[in-house]
């Protein structure tokens, strides 16, 4: 997929005009420079300083409401549990509670960050390969809607954990339904040797022996099958054998009441094509219309990928013999996506006058000393001066999130804008926080 292939065509790549079309929630203002809704980035960096996260509500939330209109309008009952770990500030959950969304955990911190939001336990599903018998007491102590269960071994446990508590697990089986999906290897998650889900042919018989087990309740299943898909047919091969499942497992006189047809849908980083909601409802629909499931989704980029940007301030320009480098106060500790996965992510300009100036071609990277601290090779940049301002698009999703300290280097503010006001929703984080929890033994 073109968005995550490690090496693209940079005379293929988008204008940052050509990009800012297809991004409603961004534009160039003649005097304020780049707008995310009606915020002047410039503002925010003249306060907050950068490398600073910056999302937009209203982007958020009208992308829950035009993937909920399309499931609507393709006839399906279906509730979406928004993934978590794509970002998991308190503020981004809050805004998808209030939309009425779910979540999607993966973890007890991302549990608990999903109940102090507001999403109510019933709206939980809990995923993952590895719960540990902590993560499930408390996933049974919150009675949350429902457990992904991802292994014969998984299924004993937390057996073992609902009677010694006397609860009732309400579980789904995540099935690997072995389809190759996915833009990247590493993000792959649906194939036969992947460490996800349960064998498809294994499925029905363990599905069948839940049901003999004290403290669980089946409810249906669930799949999963990669993230950054941009491709419609492997979602229809997937839930076409979940349909065939789903039959196979109600003929041994099971009831299945609920598929969760997980997340995954891909966004256009560099323009590529992309699926809708509604394609994707199609799919779901085209394969389950006639099996009165309840349809469950855990979808993350899509929600909040294009919501957010990184803006960034350029350090210095740097020429070699060889290579025009612009070098950001922002780097691979802040957006790892770059050189964890050669993502491409567009840049752009904040500055008006930056943004019609002509282009040549520069590498851009972060001051951090590995060679891959790199967000982007021959990019058509104009000439950007120290402390000109560039934002990195798309980075809502997978961003903050996947941060680290590394070299020592603080995490970046986040701010969430809406409409014309904007918070700082998370304050830089100080030096002294980075050893706040370190002991040095007396000697
Ligand atoms: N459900 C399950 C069980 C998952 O494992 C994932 C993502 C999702 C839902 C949400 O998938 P999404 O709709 O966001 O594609 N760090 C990588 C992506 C890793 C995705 C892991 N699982 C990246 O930056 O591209």
């Amino acid at each position: 997929m073109a968005s995550l292939a490690p090496t693209t065509d940079p005379s293929e790549d988008p204008t940052p005009a050509e990009l800012l079309a297809g991004r409603h929630n961004l534009k160039h203002h003649a005097m304020d420079g780049l707008m995310l809704d009606g915020v002047p980035l410039a503002r925010i960096a003249d306060v907050v300083g950068t490398p600073t996260w910056v999302y937009s509500a209203e982007t958020l939330r009208h992308r829950y409401r035009t993937l909920t209109a399309a499931l609507k309008d393709a006839g399906l009952e279906a509730q979406p549990h928004y993934a978590v770990k794509a970002n998991d500030h308190l503020a981004i959950l809050a805004t998808f509670a209030r939309e009425g969304a779910g979540a999607d955990v993966v973890s007890e911190g991302e549990l608990r960050r999903a109940l102090k939001a507001g999403i109510p336990a019933s709206h939980i599903v809990y995923s993952g390969v590895g719960k540990s018998a902590r993560e499930l007491r408390l996933a049974l102590h919150e009675d949350i809607g429902q457990i992904n269960v991802e292994s014969a071994e998984e299924l004993a446990m937390l057996s073992a954990i609902a009677a010694g508590m006397g609860r009732i697990a309400r579980i789904a089986l995540r099935v690997n339904p072995d389809v190759e999906a996915g833009g990247h290897e590493k993000i792959s998650t649906g194939r036969a040797t992947d460490k996800f889900g349960i064998a498809f042919d294994a499925a029905a018989a363990l599905y069948a022996h839940a049901n003999t087990l004290p403290g669980i309740r089946t409810v249906g299943v669930a799949t999963h099958i990669g993230s950054q898909i941009l491709d419609l047919a492997p979602y229809r091969d997937a839930y076409l054998r979940i349909a065939d499942l789903v039959r196979t497992i109600r003929a041994q006189g099971f009831r299945v009441e609920t598929v969760d047809c997980g997340g995954g849908l891909g966004i256009p980083y560099r323009g590529e094509a992309a699926p809708s909601p509604a394609g994707l409802a199609g799919a779901i629909a085209g394969a389950f219309h006639n099996l009165d499931v309840r349809i469950a989704l855990e979808p993350g980029r899509w929600l909040v990928g294009p919501a957010g940007v990184l803006l960034a301030s350029v350090v210095l320009a740097k020429q070699t013999p060889t290579t025009r480098f612009v070098v950001l106060d922002a780097a691979m500790n802040d957006l790892v996506r770059p050189a964890m996965y050669d993502a491409w992510h567009g840049i752009v300009p904040v500055a008006a006058t930056d943004a019609v100036a002509a282009t040549s071609p520069c590498d851009v990277v972060g001051p951090v000393c590995e060679s891959g601290d790199t967000f982007a090779r021959s990019r058509a940049l104009p000439a950007l001066a120290p402390g000109a301002l560039v934002a990195l698009l798309d980075a809502g999703a997978y961003g903050a999130v996947m941060s680290s300290s590394y070299n020592a280097r603080p995490r970046a503010a986040e701010v969430m804008v809406d409409g014309e006001t904007w918070t700082v929703i998370r304050a830089r984080q100080t030096h002294e926080d980075l050893w706040a929890h370190e002991v040095v033994p007396i000697p």
